[in-house]
């Protein structure tokens, strides 16, 4: 049976007859089906590879290793976001592939894959999917959100630095060229925006060695046809700072 209704998501104000509902594994062919369309219609290959074991990602997306968001309309699925927990020891966290800490990999949670059909494109789909996950990974005390994106993914990588995500790593994962894009829904990172470059998109070599030397990709930026990535160097986690002391209240009794 199908789990009730995401609190508070039954309708979208962009499709307000559609409904967000939970993935279940009766969903399991909708959800293919969508993704051999959106695959054959890519336009770069790179841009979305699909998983060697379509079942066994979607199962490692599915309660209760993580959630899966489908919005349905009139029964169709039209669009699908997903997000995993995966085991602070697992070989594909996304945290140990991009060397954070040891002790940062169980707050970690995967914006796994979004995906919308061509005709529901430009309705903010995948923006509202990702904030929807972001909650999904608070209520799993996971807050530390890591997505993998292609270099060519430009709509893509557009919208997860739009919801203030910020180009980690850059290198290559299982033979593919991938940027990890993070945010700590805590709020501890920042960076010196007095100190950055502009890398273009395509400069792979620049875009490892940028995040490599503890610079973080924080926005796009387009001069003419080219398309620039801003890097600003990152700043010790507000969280790492030394703590003031709040400073002592004298003679303040209950009023
Ligand atoms: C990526 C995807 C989920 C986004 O769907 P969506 O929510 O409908 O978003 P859109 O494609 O309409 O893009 C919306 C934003 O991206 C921007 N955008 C679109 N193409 C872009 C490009 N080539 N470069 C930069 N930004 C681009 C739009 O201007 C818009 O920005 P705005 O909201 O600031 O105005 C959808 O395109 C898709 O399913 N793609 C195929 C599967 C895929 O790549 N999934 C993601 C894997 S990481």
């Amino acid at each position: 049976m199908r789990p009730p209704q995401l609190p508070a998501l039954g309708t979208l104000p962009q499709l307000p007859h559609a409904v967000l509902q939970v993935l279940m594994p009766d969903d399991f062919a909708a959800w293919r089906h969508l993704r051999d369309e959106v695959i054959s219609g890519l336009a770069h290959p790179d841009m979305y590879v699909r998983e060697a074991d379509e079942a066994a990602f979607f199962a490692r997306n599915a309660p209760p290793a993580g959630q899966g968001i489908g919005v349905f309309l009139d029964n169709e699925l039209l669009a699908y976001a997903m997000a995993g927990m995966p085991g602070a020891d697992d070989a594909d966290n996304l945290g140990a592939v991009i060397g954070l800490p040891r002790d940062s990999h169980g707050c970690v949670s995967h914006m796994a894959s979004c995906m919308v059909r061509q005709p529901w494109r430009g309705l903010q789909l995948q923006a509202l999917l990702l904030k929807l996950r972001f909650a999904l990974a608070m209520a799993y005390q996971r807050p530390l959100c890591l997505a993998m994106v292609s270099l060519h993914n430009h709509s893509s990588r557009h919208n997860l630095l739009s919801q203030g995500m910020w180009i980690a790593w850059t290198g290559v994962i299982d033979g593919l060229r991938r940027h990890v894009l993070q945010i700590d829904l805590l709020g501890r990172q920042r960076w010196d925006l007095q100190d950055s470059r502009l890398i273009a998109t395509d400069d792979f070599e620049q875009l490892c060695a940028a995040a490599a030397s503890g610079y973080a990709g924080v926005a796009e930026v387009l001069d003419g046809e080219r398309r620039l990535l801003r890097y600003a160097r990152r700043l010790p986690d507000a969280a790492a700072q030394v703590e003031v002391p709040l400073p002592a209240i004298h003679g303040a009794g209950p009023r």
